[in-house]
């Protein structure tokens, strides 16, 4: 039975909580790996695990348990991000107002939010390489639509290195995947646009705006958000044979907000 670890997905609303639910509908062990551990008791198929995956030995960590309950791993979800809520400090805490550019960030938020959203994708899979090299399998890593085209001002709940640290995710899996493919390690990326998660519900309660974390709502030409299982279902055939010889890519899931 193949092992899949994902990041990121006990909060209830998020988009790793759907892939968690659907891999684990594929027949797959699951693995999820997250700062909230209030979110552990809705995932008794799961095996949980408290993670911080910005900080290096905390993954470390993370994988061998993972590699020492179930034996193996096949499979990687890398799912955490955002440019709030990232930090245990700040899991609960409403998301701040206004938008940070990069020349109005400070230097800690710069460094937490490239932590989170570019360096965890790092340490996780550098982590799970040498599992995943045994046999083959696939990496999925989450980037952004900001990551295409940059987040105009006035974004509430977002800022200018989110933005950049989701490019680099996109450079991360393209490198990764020329170096594991003679492995038989697929790695690719999901970019989605508006995706109706917890945290975008959280931004638009409080902003009470059309302006989400990644730009205006109105400028969707599907004339609408994306929802968590649309989102989930592109992360989930990646993690699957039915896409066997796609490697390297990133998969746009925007309703037409952008074409790369
Ligand atoms: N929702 C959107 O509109 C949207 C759009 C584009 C990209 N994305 C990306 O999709 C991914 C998932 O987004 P979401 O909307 O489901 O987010 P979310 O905030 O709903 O869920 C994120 C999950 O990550 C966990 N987490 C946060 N920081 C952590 C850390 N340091 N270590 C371990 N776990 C941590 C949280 O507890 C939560 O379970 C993110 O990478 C995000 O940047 C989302």
């Amino acid at each position: 039975m193949k092992v899949a670890i994902v990041t990121g997905a006990a909060k209830p609303d998020s988009i790793g909580h759907e892939v968690a639910l659907r891999l684990l509908k594929e027949g797959m062990r699951v693995v999820v790996a997250d700062l909230y551990e209030e979110g552990f008791a809705a995932l008794k198929q799961c095996f949980c695990v408290r993670c911080d995956v910005s900080d290096p030995s905390s993954v470390e960590e993370m994988i061998g348990k993972a590699v020492k309950h179930f034996g193996r791993l096949d499979v990687l979800v890398n799912c955490v991000g955002g440019s709030w809520g990232i930090t245990r400090r700040d899991l609960i805490a409403a998301p701040p107002l206004g938008f940070r550019g990069l020349t109005n960030c400070s230097l800690e938020e710069w460094s937490t939010i490239v932590a989170a959203n570019l360096d965890s994708v790092f340490y996780v899979c550098r982590a799970a390489a040498p599992h995943l090299k045994k046999q083959g399998g696939a990496i999925v890593n989450v980037a952004s639509i900001a990551a295409r085209k940059g987040i105009p001002p006035g974004s509430e709940g977002s800022s200018g290195p989110y933005a950049v640290a989701k490019a680099g995710v996109m450079g991360l899996t393209r490198q990764l995947a020329l170096e594991l493919g003679e492995f038989g390690v697929r790695v690719n990326c999901v970019a989605p646009g508006v995706i109706a998660s917890g945290r975008l519900k959280r931004v638009l309660q409080i902003t009470k705006q059309d302006h989400g974390p990644e730009g205006s709502l109105k400028a969707i030409p599907m004339g609408r958000v994306g929802t968590v299982e649309e989102c989930a279902a592109l992360i989930v055939a990646l993690c699957t044979d039915d896409t066997s010889y796609m490697t390297g890519v990133t998969v746009d899931v925007n309703g037409a907000s952008y074409a790369a």
